[in-house]
């Protein structure tokens, strides 16, 4: 069988970027292998699918509508597959159909929410950063509200909450262009209604993609790619831009401080999307994160000028000082580790290789204690997603447990769900969920266990 391409001259539609144009439920899927039967639950993953035509020398990567996959587990078997389209206004106005209610004014912003999915409070969410709210999602992905978090969302949210172990809050941190220079920190307690905000004021607006959280501090990327109101003004669809003038820093806010308790480290220039881990030791606050080198400069569909490598700073809020070393130099993205050790020292990470065009490639397990990297290369036939892992039953270690991630099979032009043993991801996968259709690559997902 020979590999399937699919050409664009944008990269973000191309192969297994290219958006797919069904949306399809297929029940009783073909397993090989044995699912543990302790995995009830769903496997949702969010990314952008266009519905649609697009410009294909403009469309930016981050801005096509959202997509939601879903694969049901329960008691060894694959109940089903689903892919929905998160029906927010702009969706509807390309696919036809009743917007879903909201609980905001009409003038309210809505867009694509397109780039994770959580459950949290015993609702689904599939949830956006730069200004939108969250979209609540039924259990078979079916859109129900835009949602403002019970009346307590004071505007926006973000893609990357962080929850906290211990007490199950999410931390978040929302940006919205119209509000200047300024974010907010949000805390969402168990209830699901946000207990605390605090406005954050900064020099610029920056895109503020995720934070990270320690026992006791909130990490504030405050990085050099920053919204543009000329290029706004002039119709530029995304305009977040590199400037070189913009001092690069991590702010230390602590967790019930307010803005003005931040200690600002200067860094050096880079961007950061997405932390695996930070955690205090002693006076510093040690954090991992993918570097970017510079991002949205001269490329202006997507995040590649230059490799996205794992680095390590210290931060030492007292000196208001960083140092840095790399980790795994292997161009990754999609970070994640074992969640019941957000914000604590901890041993593995779990991430997605990335090579031409952000194709997701290779399986990839760091010891970051001492820079061991364990990859699973399956090219050319798969690519793997975003790795989520979840903890086994009666966990005994940190890796005891199951790495989840989909991947797209190059010779069958279809995808899998694969659930690999995290303590053996170069074996072969525990069990794999046979889907008869294509998963674009795309953002983030999570493991949602029933009830959650
Ligand atoms: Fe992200």
């Amino acid at each position: 069988m020979s590999t399937i391409e699919r050409h664009s001259s944008n990269p973000y539609l191309s192969n297994n970027l290219a958006p797919v144009h069904e949306e399809v439920t297929v029940t009783n899927l073909r397993v090989t292998g044995h699912i543990p039967t302790e995995l009830s639950g769903r496997y949702l993953r969010n990314g952008p699918n266009p519905a649609g035509s697009v410009d294909e020398n403009t469309h930016h990567w981050f801005l096509g509508h959202g997509m939601v996959h879903g694969i049901r587990l329960d008691d060894g078997r694959a109940m089903w597959y689903r892919n929905r389209w998160v029906r927010t206004n702009d969706v509807c106005k390309v696919l036809g159909g009743t917007p879903p209610p909201s609980d905001w004014p009409k003038d309210h912003p809505t867009f694509s929410a397109n780039t994770n999915v959580i459950g949290h409070a015993g609702h689904t969410f599939a949830i956006v950063e730069g200004g939108g709210p969250p979209v609540e999602l039924g259990y078979e992905l079916d859109t129900v509200r835009v949602s403002n978090l019970h009346g307590t969302l004071p505007h926006s949210f973000s893609a990357h909450p962080k929850r906290d172990p211990k007490t199950g809050d999410l931390h978040v941190m929302a940006y919205y262009w119209a509000w200047g220079n300024q974010v907010q920190y949000l805390v969402v307690g168990v209830d699901g209604r946000v207990r605390r905000h605090v406005d954050i004021p900064l020099p610029g607006g920056p895109m503020l993609h995720d934070l990270a959280i320690t026992e006791h501090y909130v990490l504030v990327f405050d990085l050099p790619c920053v919204f543009n109101l000329d290029a706004a003004m002039n119709g530029v669809s995304f305009p977040y831009f590199w400037n070189n003038d913009y001092e690069a820093r991590i702010g230390l806010l602590p967790r019930e401080g307010q803005a003005t308790d931040i200690k600002w480290i200067p860094v050096d220039p880079c961007y950061i999307f997405h932390p695996m881990n930070a955690y205090e030791d002693g006076d510093e606050v040690v954090l991992d994160a993918v570097r970017h080198p510079k991002v949205f400069d001269r490329d202006r569909r997507g995040p590649n000028e230059g490799s996205p490598v794992l680095t390590r700073w210290w931060l030492d809020g007292k000196r208001g000082t960083a140092r840095s070393s790399i980790v795994n130099d292997r161009p990754q993205e999609f970070p994640r580790i074992n969640e019941e050790l957000t914000g604590r020292r901890y041993r593995f990470g779990y991430s997605s290789g990335i090579g031409t065009g952000f194709a997701q490639d290779t399986l990839m397990k760091t010891d970051v204690d001492n820079g061991f990297v364990q990859s699973r290369v399956d090219q050319p036939r798969y690519g793997y997603g975003e790795p989520v892992f979840v903890s086994r039953e009666g966990a005994k270690s940190e890796d005891d447990g199951y790495v989840i991630t989909l991947r797209h099979d190059t010779q069958s032009d279809t995808s899998d769900l694969a659930i690999f043993d995290a303590q053996a991801i170069t074996e072969d996968p525990v069990a794999v969920v046979h889907l008869p259709v294509r998963v674009p690559n795309g953002f983030h997902g999570n493991w949602i266990p029933d009830g959650n």
